[in-house]
């Protein structure tokens, strides 16, 4: 049996090391349980950096991709292929706004696409400048980094992609100032996640909303991380009602596999002629039965309700320890997003939960964030937030 220290050493060797690893190779997960190479078993309150939604191997998906990788892997969108136009159907009907589809692969590769699309719909009347969020996080290609405002992840690599703005999340009037006659789209992730699982301000979204229609902007929401039902709803904006014109989703769509979105307004999406943009792999039949089978997965197990249960749940617990001590600043949750949010930088909090098999994530210093599975049995709740009750409650920064 290959050891951990095993996988490590050729990963010291072979594999250029732009990460942070954890020391231990994982080799097996179902549900919100996940195991090492050594047989320790782990409670998973972050799995797959938030693409394991429906959790580890999820039955349906495994199913659907064992079924298809045996009849056709693999080909190109010169020809047509039903489980992609399966997938658009699905995704469009639980749109409000009879979405159109473009697939790819990756979060930053569907906020490329969105980037470009807004520059196609802007070509003829001279307007590229879209506006994003300081503290947004939109993907690692140059272009989707560009619209991320954070500088931490633009260091050394200028000069970046003109035409971005960034406004403070949730301020209303510095975004207005932000627009001129070159300004095409407003792009915000309606919570923000990387940023510190950041709710939106009471009007902020219907206020762009507004902001774009007075001015003939296109509004992008990157659902990157807030998609496919983690709030509670199909996408998050539903919560708001407020619709997009460009919604971009991965992350969780394809159960696990590898599957990014655009999802646009029909009259919009019509601007993406041949010539303007592709995917090789995009909308390959694989993750596209990945994707069908996550949705009826949702469906089939209520998902939906089940993650306003645990949005209710956690909620609960998080407020009563926050009673307890005075090292939270603040808690945020809304479905199974869940940010708490401390006095000092928690990354140690990540290193002590994993000592004790359970697996968190900490974001923008001081928020310990958990994007927990839809799924997650009322037991591995249970257990997972007695171990995080007493190492939070018992920490002294
Ligand atoms: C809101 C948001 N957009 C885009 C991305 C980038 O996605 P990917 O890593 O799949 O390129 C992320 C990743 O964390 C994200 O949270």
């Amino acid at each position: 049996m290959t050891t951990s220290a095993e996988i490590m050493e050729l990963f010291s060797r072979y594999v250029i090391a732009n990460y942070t690893r954890y020391p231990v190779c994982l080799v097996r997960g179902e549900g919100s349980l996940i195991w090492d190479a050594e047989g320790n078993r782990y409670i998973d309150f972050f799995p797959g950096w938030g693409c394991n939604l429906i959790g580890h191997c999820p039955p349906r998906v495994v199913a659907a991709v064992r079924e298809q990788v045996g009849e056709l892997i693999h080909v190109p969108n010169t020809w047509y292929m039903e489980a992609q136009g399966r997938l658009a159907e699905a995704l469009s009907r639980r749109t409000d706004f009879q979405g159109k589809c473009f697939f790819c692969n990756s979060g930053a590769e569907a906020n490329e696409a969105a980037i470009k699309l807004a520059r196609l719909c802007g070509n003829e009347k001279k307007r590229h400048r879209i506006i994003s969020f300081l503290d947004s996080f939109h993907g690692r290609t140059l272009g989707a980094l560009s619209a991320t405002g954070q500088p931490k992840y633009h260091a050394g690599l200028h000069p970046l992609l003109p035409g971005f703005r960034y406004a403070p999340f949730g301020d209303l009037e510095q975004t207005a100032k932000l627009i001129d006659d070159e300004t095409i789209a407003i792009m915000v992730e309606p919570i923000q996640g990387e940023g510190g699982v950041n709710l939106p301000p009471p009007g902020f979204l219907e206020g762009l909303r507004d902001l774009c229609d007075r001015h003939g902007l296109l509004l992008i929401f990157d659902e990157v991380q807030t998609g496919m039902g983690r709030t509670g709803r199909w996408f998050a904006h539903q919560h708001w009602g407020v619709l997009p014109d460009i919604m971009t989703l991965a992350k969780a769509t394809g159960g696990g596999v590898a599957l990014g979105i655009l999802v646009a307004k029909p009259h919009i999406g019509e601007k993406m002629v041949p010539g303007t943009h592709a995917a090789t792999f995009g909308g390959n039949p694989i993750a596209c039965r990945a994707g069908l089978a996550t949705i009826e997965t949702i469906e089939a197990d209520q998902l939906l309700p089940r993650a306003v249960h645990l949005e209710q749940r956690f909620r609960q617990r998080l407020e009563n320890w926050r009673s307890r001590t005075d090292v939270i600043r603040d808690v945020r949750v809304k479905g199974v997003m869940i940010g708490i949010e401390f006095v000092s930088p928690c990354a140690e909090l990540v290193q002590q939960c994993l000592e004790r098999r359970l697996l968190v994530n900490c974001t923008h210093q001081t928020v310990l964030r958990l994007l927990p599975a839809m799924n997650l049995p009322d037991a591995l709740f249970e257990e997972g937030c007695a171990i995080l009750e007493e190492i939070i409650l018992n920490w002294r920064p």
